[in-house]
């Protein structure tokens, strides 16, 4: 394994808190669609790990988790395609992590900003793997030597991270490119979906009003009342986006509107310009109740066949497993340390 050249996998991960939403749709899990069907090797994860760095009810955890699986099978993605699983159903992604906890240093973790922001000003009362979060990520992305990573903006940082820790680790123990150094995939054409309410925030499971976002699975009064209240301005839609950089809600329907249909905004101005907004937004709830119809009704489906996500939960951490099972092995040889797996 050392010295060894690394063919192209894909990891991502999301947590498994609170609902999916547009921007988690359109942002991230509608690419992972189109990643799984390029030929690429790829493996997505529920990060239940991640999730209990903050308290979880762990009823409604269990609950979030499967509903998680639900909705990415719902979203387009396929277990035959690419393999599902739950982070904590496999257990090489804890003990990477505690591997990857003795490589990092106070110093790195210190500067990430996603730390910073959720521990807030009571940083003494944060949880320690909340700090360590990141390492965590670095074993989730390293344990399957994966290469391309697709994340979102927010997140970058947390991938360098992890570029660090693999440099480090090969570098401390001479063994030439044992972990690959992944890069991230940051869809250019994956817009930020921003709030309903305010366009200067981005749309977030954890706005504690739910009428700043649209939830996959909203129902179709719901999304037709949440684009009604959705804040805009008196203006017309304008000719050229520039004119839009000023309005960012008016900017932010104009940008779901073309992620939606695949096209770019100055297609959807040039079908739009000096119409007002009272036009424009049922031709927009018509666009989302398309999309998202048949995937809250595929949840739903599933949702009530728990055994089925179960099941695909399985098989994934099976299949994760295989892969990252011999990796973890070499990993410990390399630190002196002894794995008997069989
Ligand atoms: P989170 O809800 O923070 O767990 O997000 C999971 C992933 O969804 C992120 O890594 C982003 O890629 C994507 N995402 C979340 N919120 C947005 C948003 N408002 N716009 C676009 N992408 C988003
Ligand atoms: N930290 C990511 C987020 O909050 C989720 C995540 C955990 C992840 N492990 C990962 C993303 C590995 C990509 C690769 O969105």
């Amino acid at each position: 394994m050392i010295g060894q050249k690394h063919k192209k996998r894909i990891f991502s991960g999301v947590q498994p808190t609170g609902n999916i939403h547009l921007g988690n749709y359109l942002g991230a899990v509608k690419n992972f669609v189109k990643l799984q069907s390029g030929g690429n090797e790829a493996l997505f994860c529920i990060v239940d790990l991640h999730a209990i760095t903050v308290w979880q009810d762990p009823k409604v955890l269990r609950s979030s988790i499967r509903e998680l699986a639900a909705t990415f099978v719902a979203c387009g993605l396929d277990s035959n395609k690419s393999i599902l699983f739950s982070q904590s159903q496999v257990s090489g992604h804890a003990e990477l992590a505690w591997i990857f906890n003795c490589i990092a240093r106070m110093g790195w973790l210190n500067r990430m900003t996603q730390f910073k922001d959720k521990a807030g000003k009571n940083k003494e009362n944060a949880s320690v793997g909340l700090f360590a979060y990141p390492a965590l990520m670095a074993a989730d992305i390293l344990a399957y030597h994966a290469t391309h990573v697709p994340v979102g903006e927010d997140q970058k940082q947390h991938l360098e991270l992890t570029r660090d820790i693999a440099m480090k680790f090969n570098n401390d123990f001479q063994v030439l490119n044992f972990f690959p150094i992944p890069e991230p995939i940051i869809e250019e054409t994956a817009p930020r979906i921003m709030n309903l309410r305010d366009g200067s925030k981005k749309m977030s499971k954890s706005d504690s009003s739910d009428m700043s976002r649209i939830n996959v699975q909203d129902d179709n009064d719901l999304i037709a009342l949440k684009i009604r209240k959705a804040r805009t301005d008196q203006e017309p839609i304008p000719e050229e986006v520039s004119f839009l950089e000023k309005r960012p809600e008016a900017y932010n329907l104009v940008n779901i509107y073309a992620s939606l249909v695949n096209c770019s905004p100055e297609d959807v101005l040039r079908d739009f310009s000096g119409k007002p907004f009272s036009y424009f937004k049922p031709r927009l709830v018509e666009l989302l109740v398309s999309e998202l119809e048949p995937i809250s009704k595929k949840i739903k489906e599933l949702l009530e066949q728990p055994e089925e996500i179960d099941k695909i939960l399985n098989d994934g951490a099976t299949s994760a497993r295989k892969i990252s099972d011999p990796i973890i092995r070499s990993t410990y040889e390399i630190l002196g340390l002894t794995k008997n797996l069989e």
